[in-house]
């Protein structure tokens, strides 16, 4: 966030408190949310073992809420025992199975509607063409699939059988995939022949082939969705197509009730090394986490229609697509393709035709369908939203404003909802009939989740508006269980800066003087490009992976769009190239990180220099770096640069 954004946020006092029309109706109001707090202040265990027992069915109830002998590796209702598909799915059987539980279009208009008794069976199916291919519990399967129902299936039969799902999201490059079935071991990859996207086919098979032939040992099946018919490749003995491993399948497949703590997915996000992290989530505190938020946050009933437009292949495709809302018994829309295809009325045209409720997107969506001015959403009829929801990074609060009058019509709550994919679910968010919300601000933690900011020595932060590390004192249901295969990386991210005393997470925040939250952005070498967390260190690592490339030095810069915008500064191997050369260079560079990582980790710039600037020490000196990129005045020290004269080039003067 730059300085002028920071200081519109701070000076943002407007209110909006919620309509009486909607907090009546509201499953949480104003007293109800107090009472909540006070319950979970008074006994914090005791409170989310009640909620633990009213909100999933137990095969085998728990004696232990939390176990905390091997803290920070916190353990939730540890001798417990259920089936987290069975939640999503068994349960709803008699008294909903026939109503919708997925409304999915496809990209290019195909339209399809799944009712829960439907979406059972078809799990169950592939549950057991799964289990037929040797898959047993515990094993990982990796999910690499266009946004179709089938993604949801699959996920959901892993689950029934306790298979370990990794989905990667499909703009995520054939090496991206290579490093996860590695660091996973999988046996097994679930993909499609391609999916569409912005009028484009993503060949995802081919690049399945391409990770799985690069040393991915443990791979014994590879099962295709045949969604593009783009003629991919089969290799005999490893593929199969979906349809053929279906066949034949039972439409039921008893779900085994597995411990709750049994690990119910890893999912990568970057970090500030270049390796990326297998956050690891249990079944039962994560399932829990996501239902109540699911209920609450979105204040569910019965009819409503609910679109997160999410991919699963993100922490919120997991909690808001594929396990809260289905936990919850509703009626979800799933979207295939871009935002802008064929033109930018898209999400409101699947709003009105769909009739959603409840509409829950990112800032960047917001500002990029914003931009094609208020004419596109007056064309539909947008009367069935009745609120809406945000995530992924601080909204600004011009954006805040144009999604609650455009969007909204001065009708709908927004939520603000911040949380990540460590967190497993929403933490701090308005609840909408219960509080009045500040544009730009997240406002405070749900109850049960004792959020805090402390300073440097750990200390809690409590005069208004002074800022500090953003914390979680308490251990939380849905809370990550470690990083898969590196316990001590767990440790060493998110407990160690403090002693081990509450978990970080890794954001910079203020507290109003009403006790609202405000995320500033993150304190690591972690940048936030669309919504989505990218690691400067993993970028650098795949341009420095370039032949012609020697240093590399990666920082943000505001985007408009964006949110952040990835500047790179490279030293080439050789003479710095200019003109022509000098575009092939960067063309080639941004196709190379795409290759190596994926489209979204492209740089939008690339500055070449002799050398990077750095002290004496040796030390690469960032800050000067990150001035340059959102070209500000230089205010660093720079006498201690190795070489002074670097800085023109730096800065594209020379
Ligand atoms: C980081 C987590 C949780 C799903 C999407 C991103 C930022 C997230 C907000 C918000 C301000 C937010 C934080 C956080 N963030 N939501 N409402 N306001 N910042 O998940 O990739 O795990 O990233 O996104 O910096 O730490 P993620």
């Amino acid at each position: 966030m730059n300085d002028k954004q920071l200081e519109s946020i701070l000076h943002e006092e407007r209110l909006f408190p919620p309509a009486a029309a909607f907090s009546s109706e509201a499953r949480i109001d104003e007293s109800r949310l107090a009472a909540l707090h006070a319950e979970a202040e008074a006994d914090h265990e005791a409170y989310w073992a009640r909620m633990a027992r009213e909100l999933l069915t137990w095969d085998k109830d728990f004696t232990v809420t939390l176990d905390e002998s091997e803290a920070p590796n916190y353990r939730w209702f540890t001798d417990g025992e259920l089936n987290v598909s069975r939640q999503c799915l068994d349960v709803h059987l008699d008294e909903r199975g026939d109503k919708t539980a997925i409304i999915f279009e496809g990209e290019g208009g195909d339209k399809r509607r799944l009712s829960y008794r439907e979406l059972t069976a078809d799990v169950c199916r592939f549950a057991n063409a799964m289990k037929a291919r040797g898959i047993e519990a515990g094993d990982r399967v990796v999910i690499y699939m266009p946004m179709v129902p089938e993604a949801v299936v699959a996920m959901q039969a892993c689950a029934r059988i306790g298979a370990i799902h990794s989905v990667v999201f499909g703009g995520f490059s054939a090496n991206s995939l290579r490093d996860r079935i590695q660091d996973a071991g999988a046996k097994m990859v679930i993909t499609a022949d391609g999916g569409h996207r912005g009028g484009q086919i993503v060949e995802l098979k081919e690049a399945t082939d391409r990770a799985v032939e690069q040393g991915c040992d443990t791979i014994e099946t590879v099962i295709v969705l045949r969604r593009a018919d783009s003629g991919c490749q089969m290799q005999d003995g490893r593929d199969i197509w979906w349809a053929d491993a279906i066949a034949g399948q039972s439409n039921q497949c008893a779900a085994v009730p597995l411990n709750a703590e049994h690990p119910l997915f890893l999912l990568y996000t970057s970090g500030s090394t270049g390796k990326p992290k297998g956050i690891q989530h249990s079944s039962a505190g994560y399932l829990l986490h996501a239902k109540l938020t699911n209920l609450w946050v979105f204040d569910l009933h019965e009819d409503d229609v609910f679109w997160c437009t999410a991919d699963v292949g993100w922490i919120t495709g997991h909690t808001y697509v594929a396990y809260g809302p289905l936990a919850a018994g509703a009626t979800i829309v799933m979207y295939e393709g871009a935002p802008t295809y064929p033109d930018a009325g898209r999400f409101w045209s699947i709003c009105q035709r769909h009739g959603v409720t409840i509409f829950y997107t990112a800032p960047t969506a917001i500002r990029a369908l914003m931009k094609f001015g208020d004419e596109v959403p007056a064309q539909y009829d947008l009367s069935k939203l009745r609120l809406l929801g945000t995530v992924g990074e601080p909204i600004n609060p011009e954006a805040w404003i144009w999604y609650h009058e455009v969007i909204g019509e001065e009708r709908c709550p927004i939520v603000d909802t911040w949380w990540q994919t460590e967190t497993g679910g929403i933490m701090i968010s308005p609840l909408p009939g219960a509080m009045a919300t500040k544009p730009g601000s997240c406002t405070r933690a749900l109850p049960g989740i004792a959020v805090d900011i402390v300073d440097e020595a750990g200390d809690s932060v409590t005069e208004p508006n002074a800022g500090g590390y953003l914390v979680i004192r308490k251990p939380w249901p849905s809370m990550l269980r470690t990083i898969w295969g590196d316990n001590d990386r767990y440790i060493e991210t998110y407990w160690e800066r403090f002693q081990n005393r509450f978990y970080v997470a890794g954001d910079s925040t203020h507290r109003d003087a009403d006790g609202y939250f405000w995320i500033m952005g993150r304190i690591d070498d972690v940048l936030n490009v669309s919504g989505h967390r990218l690691g400067t260190m993993e970028v650098e690592s795949a341009l420095v992976a370039h032949p012609s490339v020697v240093e590399a030095a990666v920082v943000g810069r505001p985007h408009e769009v964006k949110g952040e915008a990835l500047f790179a500064y490279v030293v080439p191997r050789g003479d710095r190239p200019t003109g022509e050369a000098m575009e092939a260079l960067t063309r080639e560079l941004r196709n190379w990180v795409g290759e190596e990582l994926g489209a979204i980790a492209k740089p939008d710039d690339i500055r070449f220099a002799d050398n990077l600037p750095k002290t004496r020490s040796g030390k690469i000196m960032r800050r000067l770096l990150r001035a340059i990129a959102r070209g500000e005045e230089i205010t660093q020290d720079t006498s201690t640069l190795e070489n002074p004269a670097i800085l023109d080039q730096l800065s594209g003067k020379a």
